[in-house]
């Protein structure tokens, strides 16, 4: 790592609504979803502490800010100190930014969106950023829809325009959910109004840092970004995150065939010789698997019991039951924390089903 004397802090957000990631986000925080047994935001921590960030200010919302709180703690886990800032409402991202003006104090800042999966780090950006004293500095990502994104427009190395969802979008740079900023920010922040959708829009905010003539830079981020609002786009991190995981399989017995590939294995768990599982996945800490078939690209929690059950390309959350008698198979799913799915007795044509609000089931 290079040697930087100019100190970055971190600030990672956590508000925000998560109405598209509905049933689940009415019990859990977006952010703390797990991929690969890990939640979210814990790898965009850990992107900043791996460029040196020792100190860090996390915005908590007014859904589930006790389980943040719970889970980073003070910090010292990761040996670096963190602190919190609440915003009582989804205001927008602009406006959890401009909460943080005493925590960074006069010192520039790295602002990460606790949903936003990037490959490949943001150390580079962070160099581009303080080497060539700008003002703000954006990560950037190609895309094949950017009409569904802020939409960079950039010229020798800077970015002149913004636009935000554009119907004929000038290039397929969208705006990630990482931006390098200083002290600046926080009086266009004061200068914003809500927007059309009640919110101070962070790219409202870059755009007037240029129309004032402040010098905001940008790159495109070097490996994939993935932006966790939605379920497919939870099941395509899960993916993308597999893709690079190593084969960890000591913490069972059963070394034989019937663990193929890259699959990672927590403490206790166990799997009978009826059990297959495929990498690249992940099966967490005290899972009981039997008569089962898991994987590829599958993310299994911690303490659940799969019973004669096949599963692929999903992400079962912690504590959760799936017994199939060797009838049920779940493919491209999210099962959320302590969900229970078990096969009917049969006796009735037809499925039986407890579904909460605005749950989703295709069958
Ligand atoms: P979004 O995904 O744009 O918004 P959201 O979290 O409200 O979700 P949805 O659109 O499904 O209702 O938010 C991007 C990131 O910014 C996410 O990590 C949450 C964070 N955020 C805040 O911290 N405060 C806010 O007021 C908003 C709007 C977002």
């Amino acid at each position: 790592m290079l040697f930087h004397p100019v100190r970055v802090k971190g600030v990672l957000l956590h508000g925000g609504k998560g109405t598209r990631l509905k049933p689940i986000t009415y019990t859990e925080v977006k952010q703390l979803l797990p991929v690969a047994g890990k939640a979210i935001s814990q790898y965009c921590l850990e992107d900043m502490i791996s460029i040196g960030i020792t100190e860090v200010c996390i915005v908590v919302g007014s859904v589930g800010a006790t389980d943040v709180m719970e889970h980073y703690g003070d910090g010292s886990r990761w040996g670096i100190s963190i602190s919190y800032a609440h915003q009582p409402e989804p205001l927008g991202i602009a406006h959890a930014v401009g909460l943080v003006e005493n925590f960074v104090g006069s010192e520039p800042f790295v602002v990460y969106l606790g949903d936003n999966l990037v490959h490949g780090g943001i150390g580079k950006l962070r160099d581009n950023f303080i080497g060539g004293s700008f003002d703000a500095y954006v990560a950037l990502s190609r895309v094949k829809t950017p009409e569904r994104y802020g939409v960079a427009e950039v010229k020798d190395g800077k970015l002149y325009r913004l636009v935000e969802k554009p119907k004929e979008p000038k290039s397929n740079l969208a705006l990630t959910g990482i931006y390098f900023l200083k002290q600046s920010v926080f009086d266009v922040i004061r200068e914003l109004k809500p927007s059309w959708r009640g919110e101070l829009e962070i790219t409202e905010a870059l755009q007037r840092l240029i129309d004032k003539g402040f010098s905001v830079g940008c790159d495109e981020i070097t490996g994939w970004w993935k932006d966790t609002g939605t379920a497919e786009d939870m099941l395509d991190a899960n993916r993308l995150v597999l893709d690079s995981i190593t084969r960890n399989t000591e913490n069972v017995s059963r070394q034989d065939r019937n663990i193929i590939g890259r699959v990672s294995i927590g403490r206790n768990v166990q799997m009978d010789e009826r059990t297959r599982i495929k990498g690249p996945s992940y099966i967490g800490e005290g899972t009981a698997i039997s008569a089962s078939y898991i994987g590829p690209n599958t993310s299994i929690g911690n303490n659940c019991i799969l019973k004669g059950v096949e599963i692929e390309d999903s992400i079962v959350m912690d504590n959760c039951t799936i017994e199939g008698e060797g009838a049920v198979s779940i493919h491209e799913s999210l099962i959320g924390t302590g969900c229970t799915v078990v096969k009917g007795n049969g006796v009735r044509k037809g499925t039986k089903l407890i579904v909460g609000r605005d749950s989703k089931i295709s069958l």
